[in-house]
């Protein structure tokens, strides 16, 4: 809901648990009065009253006592009295760079407009407000964009830019959201990490100066992802007050946090501005991505909550995606399996194998293509490997869904190999500096796919082996980043329009390849979770979360993903012991049950397996096929997340069942039994609990289940787990609250 205050000068953007107020200030400079827990009020501009006794700071138009630095100044500028860091700036023909903009009006509709070729939140109850500033001088109008989602707790913002000038101009930087605190006192929590451990989650305390989480990869990047929250300190799982936002955008962004003299902290994230510019002719407009904005008075876990209903209800798209009808399949992939050393009888016994164990979709992962055996050759040339093959690819993808098993494709379409058909046409492709020489990483280059003949040339040759071939599943990865910067295709005034052009070719791409191919499910990957973000998540409902598929890495992979990510976007495979990452050697019942914390798949060699283990992965994709829909869709609390022992309980939508998942890393000796105390459950509901493995059942409470928890089993050596199925007894006879 959107109530718009005090002579249509304060808006007040209101969700279900959470108020935005925004303000219009007699000057016309937009403020940030609040946002945080529900409010009801109707008059806030008193906030802004008494906010003038900072000193050693620039007057503003003449009023006195009147310092623009003081106030939290809601989308900031450059070039006037708040010399904070800005939200924006742009540079203008007669090399001023300085923007006034004063607040000219507002619009407000209902239902979320498509961002013009950017991926974002779609909700047709969504209400929207534009709030509309204009700089007289230049004729610049810069439109800031608010969606409400209101049963969410959601608020989206993008800004739109228009050159009203008689001239080009030039965006230098425009953040996508930007808000303003009156305090202080937060804990800055990020996803970091690197390639095979992506994703951990970092807490540090933020104080004055600034506090930054960036890409300069042209991709979001396995070390940063473009998620920052500030919490109170103090915040936990179940209580505190949180504010988070993530940018559905791919490229590099930057998501920043400055504390400045007068204990006030700015928050802003949007595209990198370092190495960005982008040239805007008269008339022009430019839209920013979105970036969502959540915040959350009951904390971590209901912030998570909201980020998780949000994007599996208005951002997965595709047949597969979003809460009804959703089917992703138990994979087997042979990539850790063969790797590039397979032929077809090969991977018709994995096939083979994998029926019988109840998988239900063969992934062929890297090598099926023009002479490709190793990573250092035929990137780019999407013909199929006939000989190595055995055949046509049409021909294998038959046969293996003869067998019952749907058929995957591995692609990785934005890449080029030196030793390539389609490099010796087309060097140019590359994106390069010419005359200098070119790095390689894992012996490619990256295609130029700012430019629309590469974009062309990608969707044909996608979608040539998606017409002729039977595919149901597209892994679609992506394993280098840009270095040298540079386009062949862009003049040279707009080089550093590459990065963000690169990304909105990538985004014409998907959108083309998943309109033409509607039944397939295309799950995305760079090199695992080198660009696991919202805007990829628009286009390919999961992704690839890691290359590690080490169950104790991936614990805490799976743990900070969740944090903004819900289980169903998220790739989760079984593969062999010892690990082919870093050799440490898990019981496989962890590993699958690990794996089953998002979609099941299995990357291993199914035919050299023994007996024993055969039946237990039986006993996995059995488990799997009746919990998936509580992973898929239930709500996560994150049970356990520290130190020795993890643990994660996910509640159907309707409250009725539960999946329990404990881990304990490294055996102790020495310790008495502990208990796991759950949380989410109604008190007064009888649940019968059943321990996985086990035939016996019991009825308690939830108040029981809650406040005394779950036995559990000394266990036998490390990275012991256990896991425990709950249903909600329908005829519980004692009275209950809640709901
Ligand atoms: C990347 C992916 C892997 C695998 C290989 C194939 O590393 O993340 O899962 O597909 O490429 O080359």
């Amino acid at each position: 809901m959107i109530r718009v205050l005090e002579q249509e000068r304060t808006f007040h953007l209101i969700t279900a648990r959470t108020s935005m107020i925004l303000h219009a200030m007699p000057s016309g400079h937009l403020i940030s009065l609040y946002w945080g827990s529900r409010v009801e009020d109707d008059a806030f501009s008193c906030i802004a009253k008494d906010l003038k006794r900072a000193s050693y700071l620039s007057g503003t138009d003449g009023i006195k006592n009147f310092r623009l630095e003081q106030y939290p100044v809601l989308y900031p500028s450059w070039g006037n009295p708040d010399l904070r860091k800005p939200a924006f700036q742009f540079s203008y023909e007669d090399g001023s760079q300085m923007t006034d903009l004063r607040f000219f009006g507002y619009r407000e509709y209902q239902g979320k407009k498509k961002l013009e070729g950017l991926p974002s939140v779609l909700n047709e109850e969504a209400q929207c407000l534009e709030l509309i500033l204009r700089d007289s001088i230049s004729g610049v109008e810069v439109t800031l964009t608010y969606g409400v989602l209101e049963s969410y707790d959601a608020i989206t913002q993008s800004v739109n830019v228009t050159n009203g000038n008689q001239v080009a101009m030039q965006i230098e930087r425009l953040m996508s959201g930007c808000f303003s605190f009156l305090e202080d006192q937060y804990d800055a929590i990020t996803l970091n990490g690197a390639w095979a451990r992506e994703c951990h989650e970092n807490r540090q305390r933020i104080r004055q100066g600034s506090f930054c989480v960036e890409s300069l990869r042209g991709a979001s990047g396995h070390g940063q992802n473009p998620f920052l929250a500030l919490a109170e300190p103090g915040t936990e799982e179940d209580k505190g007050n949180v504010w988070a936002m993530n940018l559905i955008y791919s490229g590099s962004f930057e998501a920043c946090v400055e504390v400045d003299m007068h204990q006030n902290t700015r928050f802003m994230m949007g595209i990198q501005s370092f190495g960005f510019s982008w040239r805007l002719e008269k008339g022009e407009s430019f839209v920013s991505p979105e970036v969502v904005m959540i915040h959350s008075g009951q904390g971590l876990g209901a912030m998570s909550g909201s980020f998780h209903r949000l994007y599996r209800e208005c951002l997965l798209r595709g047949t597969d995606a979003g809460r009804t009808g959703r089917k992703s399949p138990i994979l087997i992939n042979n990539w850790e399996a063969t790797y590039f050393n397979f032929d077809k009888r090969k991977l018709l016994e994995l096939a083979d194998e994998a029926v019988k164990l109840g998988m239900e979709c063969f992934v062929l992962d890297d090598g099926w293509f023009g002479k490709r055996n190793s990573d250092e050759s035929s990137l780019g040339d999407w013909t199929e490997n006939r000989k190595k093959l055995g055949g046509s690819l049409s021909e294998l993808a038959e046969e293996i869904r003869s067998r019952g098993l749907l058929f995957g494709l591995w692609f990785e379409p934005e890449m080029v190999s030196p030793d390539s058909d389609l490099y010796r046409s087309h060097p140019e492709w590359a994106i390069q500096v010419q005359g200098r020489p070119m790095q390689l990483a894992r012996n490619q280059l990256v295609l130029d796919v700012s430019c629309k003949e590469v974009q062309d040339y990608i969707i044909e040759s996608v979608d040539r082996i998606l017409k002729e071939v039977p595919v149901s599943y597209v892994k679609w990865d992506m394993n280098r980043n840009i270095t040298e910067w540079n386009s062949c295709f862009l003049q040279k005034d707009r080089q550093k329009e590459l990065g963000h052009r690169y990304i909105l070719g990538l985004y014409r791409i998907l959108e083309e390849l998943t309109g033409r191919h509607k039944d397939v499910l295309f799950e995305g990957c760079a090199g695992g979770g080198g660009r696991f973000d919202p805007g990829m998540l628009y286009y390919m409902p999961q992704i690839w979360t890691s290359d590690d598929t080490d169950a104790v890495e991936r614990l805490d992979i799976q743990l900070g993903t969740s944090y903004v990510y819900p289980s169903v976007a998220m790739g989760c495979h079984v593969s062999a012991c010892p690990n082919h990452m870093i050799g440490r050697i898990t019981p496989l019942s962890t590993r699958g049950l690990v794996a089953m914390q998002g979609n099941l798949g299995y990357e291993l060699d199914l035919t050299s397996l023994g007996e024993e283990e055969k039946q237990e992965i039986h006993r996995q994709t059995d488990l799997y096929k009746q919990i998936r829909e509580i992973i898929w869709n239930g709500k996560l609390y994150r049970l356990k997340k520290e130190g020795n022992e993890r643990a994660f309980l996910y509640i159907s939508e309707d409250g009725s069942k539960g999946v329990v998942s404990f881990v304990q890393i490294l055996a102790k000796p020495n310790t008495v039994p502990k208990r796991l105390k759950l949380n989410g459950l109604k008190p007064d509901a009888l649940y019968r609990v059943e321990r996985v493995g086990e035939t016996d059942s019991m009825v308690v409470h939830g108040s029981f289940l809650m406040n005394l928890g779950l036995d559990l089993k000394r266990p036998q050596g490390d990275f012991h787990g256990e896991q425990w199925l709950l249903y909600r007894e329908e005829n519980f006879s004692t009275c209950h609250t809640g709901e």
